[in-house]
């Protein structure tokens, strides 16, 4: 078979461990493989290379995507779904293995459901808001990047006794915040699935400074909502092709809020894209290429119309629709744990 490979959406590490896998196991198997460039946008131009095993040779731990990414929707394409399936024809790719997110994936979905298109997606995303897989592969990586800037801002926030709000990313889920926070020791994590009162995250550093600590680590993730407020801060920035704004600026507004409620001096650390940069974990590196793998191995199969996933330690294969019906988000016994370290 000839197998098409794309990653679309927002970087993240491990991308490339996943090509290499699906080169080395396709290839193996007897199949060749196309890269499209910069996700749905070079399969709709017809932008393509032979991937071998020399040129994905020595990028398992390299973070970005050597195939390049984009947030292009082909269905807010005029004629987009038909200039896929054109070029897929001209291209004779057999089986198309898409990595990506909620919005990558939703387009193989639907590629698979409106069109018969055959494709096995792979999820991806350092936010971990893919449902149907207990992890995606880059989550575990920013959870790591923001852990080792919680803790160099422990010892800074100690010296200067000042409150340090690290502000995460993770869309419309708090996972990134809640692991970062649990594995920093932060004093209160902030996630979109639990509205919060910033009066009572001052009280709570009140009464750290009462007995005695004269410092405090507040995390916030992106997408987090003050209660009663309408939605997430954003800096009311164009939607993009899939309907999303681009998120943040909760951290400075509460940097000043607490400042000025409390009277602790107060500092913001956005980490932004810094979370999704550079080379991928080991445990996201194992994960990524078993995902590849499994990829090829459904393709073998034809289980066309599938997502590979982590259910416990197994790699399974579920429809793409289930994974996508609902996104994952942080469930409340999780946070209730995070909650007994607060304060
Ligand atoms: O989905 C991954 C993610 O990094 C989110 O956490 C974040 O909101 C968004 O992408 C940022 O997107 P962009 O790269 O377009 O700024």
């Amino acid at each position: 078979m000839r197998i098409g490979v794309l990653t679309g959406g927002g970087d993240c590490p491990g991308l490339n461990a996943v090509i290499r896998a699906v080169v080395r196991k396709g290839t193996r198997d007897g199949h060749s493989i196309a890269g499209f460039r910069n996700g749905w946008a070079g399969v709709m131009e017809g932008n393509s290379f032979e991937l071998t095993h020399e040129n994905t040779s020595g990028i398992l731990h390299r973070g970005g995507t050597i195939l390049g990414t984009s947030r292009t929707n082909p269905f807010k394409v005029d004629g987009g779904a038909d200039r896929v399936k054109t070029s897929l024809e001209a291209a004779g790719i057999d089986a198309l293995i898409p990595i990506g997110g909620e919005d990558t994936l939703g387009v193989a979905g639907r590629l698979w459901v409106e069109a018969r298109q055959p494709v096995v997606g792979v999820p991806k995303t350092i936010d971990n808001d893919l449902d149907k897989t207990d992890f995606t592969f880059g989550f575990q990586t920013a959870v790591q990047i923001a852990t080792d800037a919680i803790d160099r801002l422990h010892t800074t926030a100690e010296s200067h006794n000042r409150v340090m709000v690290v502000e995460v990313m993770g869309r419309h889920a708090g996972w990134i915040a809640l692991y970062s926070g649990m594995a920093g020791g932060a004093d209160a994590i902030l996630i979109p699935e639990r509205p919060f009162d910033v009066e009572e995250v001052c009280d709570r550093i009140r009464r750290r400074h009462v007995s005695g600590r004269t410092f405090s680590i507040v995390v916030v993730a992106e997408g987090a909502v003050k209660a009663g407020a309408d939605g997430p801060s954003d800096g009311g920035t164009d939607v993009d092709e899939f309907g999303h704004v681009r998120l943040g600026g909760i951290g400075v507004e509460l940097e000043h809020e607490i400042e000025e409620r409390t009277g602790f001096e107060s500092r913001v650390t956005i980490l932004g894209h810094v979370q999704r940069g550079g080379t991928p974990t080991a445990y996201d590196r194992v994960l990524a290429t078993r995902f590849g793998a499994a990829a090829v191995d459904a393709v073998n199969a034809e289980a066309f119309g599938t997502m590979v996933s982590l259910h416990g330690t197994a790699i399974r294969q579920v429809p793409i629709e289930e994974a996508l019906a609902e996104p994952k988000l942080v469930d409340t016994e999780l946070f209730e744990t995070a909650e007994v370290f607060f304060g």
